[in-house]
């Protein structure tokens, strides 16, 4: 394995000596570009005196090294350059380098890569030093002046255009960036686009760059732009600050888009949209993501991260910022359920495995692999909660605070919290806490009612997880609301602040003993583990006033239902079956809403809950169990389906909107039911009559879902084998509804393809990330398909070590299992780690995830 070194926050120094400015010069060439760069530094006595001069650099060949105009004799290491310090003058001084790097070979999709005859760079974390030699740290901020030099159309880079002529452009960022925010274009591309007139007046250009053909499906990506500009002026007082604002799309891309300063790349997939080749859902994204993007203008690009273990500091404040954006722009109510779906289907269940960590880490191996959901989503939900306890005006205050006094600096969580502290004059450090422990707080309750009192005693337990075994009490923001018998709301939302292991909060002057709205809103990440009636569950599904907590009641009905039929229960009970029926006809409610409800807990979000329940989940009992309960709901809902899907057809041109999406949401899901009882007809029918791919794809999912739909696969790669995006839906869907013992066997036939472009990390997710989110088939007991999962990690790493890593955690919940699975699933995880040439990336996870 490729050498494992541990890197630790309590290490942090900071950088010997101080960057100026850089300029650098690219001249593109697929096998040999050359860079030239030239890095000005200004020694600061004070700063790490007699400090030999350390500079990153992997996979460069150096051709020329000069200071001040000599040229100098010294000889890099596998990992970057040393100057000692004898050879350092004390004044400021120029270091001139020129190195050879070959963008054409470049696979892991890092640094300087092509992907379709286009160049780009990927930088973030530590992929510049893969372009030149470098201080590749975030604290190091300058300002870059660079030149692209190429017989390509278009070269584009941060900042400012500074001139350009025949064969050559140079661009002039004027703000300090680090490294890692460093980004440059070259390629045949054609933009549309548009421009934006800032609050203060400032003209700023839009482009959106992408290849011949794809201008018709920006249009979205465009306008989602356009509001993100607007709403971060509104919102939160932060205007753009180039002339120009450029995003391209790129179809090899490890992520899904990065924030580079003033000329964001996106994974092609979040920028092209039309109603015939992209979902709702993927309109979904495609705002959201750019939203995220160009948020990090102000909160990650001119306040960066002092180093990577404060990572959270850019990403979760950027998704709070985004989610908050996408809830305005949508529903507030529908986005918060499926934040919360997505924080349970992939934080909840990293927390409770072997690769839970800390928001903010303390150490690691490889940074890419703390990319994380806890990073980022937790990260979120961390901010979430410190808004709640100040409250919305403070909160603003406080990030005003943080603006003004950070602007320009490389800041950690400490410099966040303290702004939080002054602003608000409170004490944080017990809040402090959810940045450095790991783990998902389990809060229990206890009910009394007492002489007109009711009380609620709260306790917080605080499990385990690697290398931090006993934790401290958290502050557990708990938003309380109270119903009467009735339905009426007799204490509107409140929030109790929970601070200690076990606290009691009384409510006073109450007629009758009411019933308790807990943890609204979701306020805080933690698993309310609390015993509630299936009848009491039923009344604030009907009444609950908080939406959140409404969808919850049903979801933890659902969840119950589905252990027992998976433990056994020969029927479906009619509480949960009487309460959809209820829901899904309330005209008052919200389309989008009532399909949230009505869609069945996933198999692995059961298998979680089960395990961390400590049950043992059986994923072929809880795929039976998933299909009957499903069909139990088609029954119950069949008088009320034709009804429904008439009311909820769309007449009238497409819209991506969210009242159209939920709409489609809600007719769809209404179909996937019929289709359990009508052999699949209405769907082929919807098949056949779809203008758009969520209705395309909606009704090829049921009919694969019941084991049909030959021909509707023909007739979609028919139409759509010469685009790549669709393609992947056609390959992922396939993989998804296929029966647990056909899923091995449907993969390898798909890998089997010429255009399973396994290189390209859309095509490899979308069959192979489908394998792992075909909790059934994934989990089949002949351990098929772990086996193939790991054949194919194994192929992918030494190509793309960063997607290959990302894909492994799907063993991270093998503990939850049996013994014969976990048995199959080390024995896959061991023949991993004893493979020779393992990379850093892929070597760290496995090491991790057996232990
Ligand atoms: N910083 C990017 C984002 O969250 C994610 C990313 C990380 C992209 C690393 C590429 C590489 O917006
Ligand atoms: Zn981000």
């Amino acid at each position: 394995m490729t050498q494992q070194t541990t890197v630790y926050l309590a290490d942090y120094r900071p950088y010997s000596h101080p960057l100026d400015r850089v300029e650098l010069t690219f001249r593109l060439a697929p096998q040999a570009t050359r860079v030239v760069a030239r890095l000005h530094f200004r020694p600061d006595p004070a700063r790490s005196p007699g400090a030999d001069l350390r500079l990153d650099g992997e996979g460069l060949r150096l051709i020329r090294l000069a200071l001040d105009g000599t040229p100098l004799d010294c000889q890099p290491d596998d990992t970057g350059l040393t100057l000692p310090a004898a050879l350092l003058p004390a004044d400021p001084f120029v270091l001139e380098t020129e190195v050879e790097i070959a963008p054409v070979g470049n696979t892991a999709l890092e640094g300087l890569y092509m992907s379709n005859g286009m160049y780009c760079t990927q930088c973030e974390a530590e992929g510049f030093r893969k372009i030149t030699y470098y201080p590749d740290r975030p604290d190091v901020m300058a300002r870059f002046h660079v030149r692209i030099e190429s017989d390509l159309p278009v070269l584009l880079s941060n900042g400012n255009p500074a001139g350009q002529g025949p064969g050559w452009a140079e661009w002039d960022d004027p703000w300090p960036k680090p490294a890692y925010l460093f980004a440059l274009v070259a390629g045949e591309l054609v933009a549309l686009p548009d421009h934006f007139l800032t609050a203060s007046g400032r003209e700023v250009a839009l482009n959106i760059w992408v290849r011949a053909g794809d201008e018709s499906r920006c249009a979205y990506a465009m306008d989602a732009l356009k509001r993100s500009m607007r709403w971060d002026e509104q919102v939160y007082g932060r205007e753009y600050d180039l002339d120009v604002f450029n995003i391209v799309a790129v179809d090899d891309f490890n992520m899904g888009a990065m924030e580079n300063k003033g000329l964001n790349i996106f994974n092609s997939k979040l920028v092209l949209a039309s109603p015939e080749t992209a979902t709702d859902t993927d309109y979904e994204r495609i705002e959201a993501v750019i939203a995220h993007e160009y948020f990090h203008n102000w909160t990650g690009n001119r306040i960066t991260c002092r180093d990577w273990f404060q990572l959270c500091l850019k990403e979760g404040l950027t998704v709070f910022r985004d989610q908050q954006f996408s809830g305005d722009m949508r529903s507030h109510a529908v986005k918060r359920i499926e934040d919360v779906q997505a924080l349970r289907a992939r934080q909840f269940r990293e927390d409770q495995g072997p690769l839970a960590h800390p928001v903010r880490p303390d150490s690691f191996v490889e940074i890419n692999n703390f990319y994380t959901a806890t990073v980022y989503e937790k990260g979120a939900e961390v901010i979430g909660m410190l808004k709640r306890l100040v409250g919305d005006a403070e909160y603003a205050r406080a990030l005003n605070l943080y603006f003004a006094r950070h602007d320009g600096e490389a800041a950690t969580i400490e410099d966040w919290l303290k702004v939080f502290e002054d602003a608000t004059g409170r004490d944080l450090g017990q809040f402090k806490r959810w940045y450095t422990e790991a783990g998902t707080p389990r809060l229990t309750v206890e009910e009394e009612w007492k002489d007109g009192i009711y009380s609620l005693t709260l306790e917080q337990h605080l499990p385990p997880t690697p290398g931090q075994p006993v934790k401290a009490p958290k502050v557990i923001p708990v938003a309380v609301g109270l119903l009467n018998p009735n339905g009426d709301e007799v204490q509107p939302t409140t929030v109790l602040e929970l601070t200690e292991t076990r606290q009691s909060f009384r409510f006073e002057g109450l007629a009758s003993r009411p019933v308790a709205s807990i943890l609204r809103g979701f306020s805080a990440p933690v698993v309310l583990d609390r015993a509630v009636s299936a009848a009491e569950r039923a009344f604030l599904l009907a009444h609950d006033t908080d939406p959140f907590n409404r969808w919850e009641a049903g979801r933890a009905l659902a969840k119950e239902v589905l252990a027992d039929l998976a433990a056994g229960a020969p029927t479906v009970g009619p509480d949960w079956l009487e309460a959809m029926v209820r829901l899904v006809q309330d005209d008052s409610l919200d389309p989008a809403f009532r399909a949230l409800a009505l869609r069945l807990p996933g198999e692995d979000d059961m298998a979680a809950t089960l395990a961390a329940a400590g049950k043992q989940p059986d994923p072929a009992a809880l795929h039976t169990a998933r299909r009957r309960m499903a069909a139990a709901l088609a029954g119950a809902l069949a008088p009320a389906l034709p009804g429904l899907m008439e009311a909820t057809q769309i007449t009238g041109a497409f819209s991506p909107d969210a009242v159209q999406a939920g709409k489609r949401a809600l007719h769809n899901a209404c179909l996937g039911l019929l289709s359990l009882r009508d052999g699949g007809a209405a769907a082929e029918a919807a098949f056949a009559a779809a203008t758009n791919m969520t209705d395309s794809l909606a009704a090829l999912a049921a009919l694969l879902e019941i084991g049909r739909g030959q021909p509707q696969l023909d007739a979609f790669e028919a139409r759509w084998r010469g685009d790549r995006l669709v393609m992947d839906k056609w390959f992922m869907v396939q993989v998804l509804h296929a029966a647990p013992d056909q899923t091995a066997r449907t993969v390898e036939l798909l890998t089997a393809r010429a255009d399973f472009d396994w290189k390209n990390p859309n095509r490899f997710r979308s069959v192979i990330g489908a394998l792992s989110a075909n909790h059934a088939g994934f989990h089949y007991q002949d351990g098929a398909s772990y086996r193939l999962l790991a054949d194919w990690l194994l192929r992918l790493d030494p190509k793309n070590p960063q997607t290959a890593a990302r894909m492994s955690t799907a063993f991270e919940t093998w503990r939850r299992y049996d013994s014969g699975r976990q048995g199959l699933i080390r024995a896959e995880l061991a023949r991993i780690l004893a493979t020779s040439g393992l990379s850093r990336d892929l070597g760290e996870m496995a090491t991790r995830m057996a232990g």
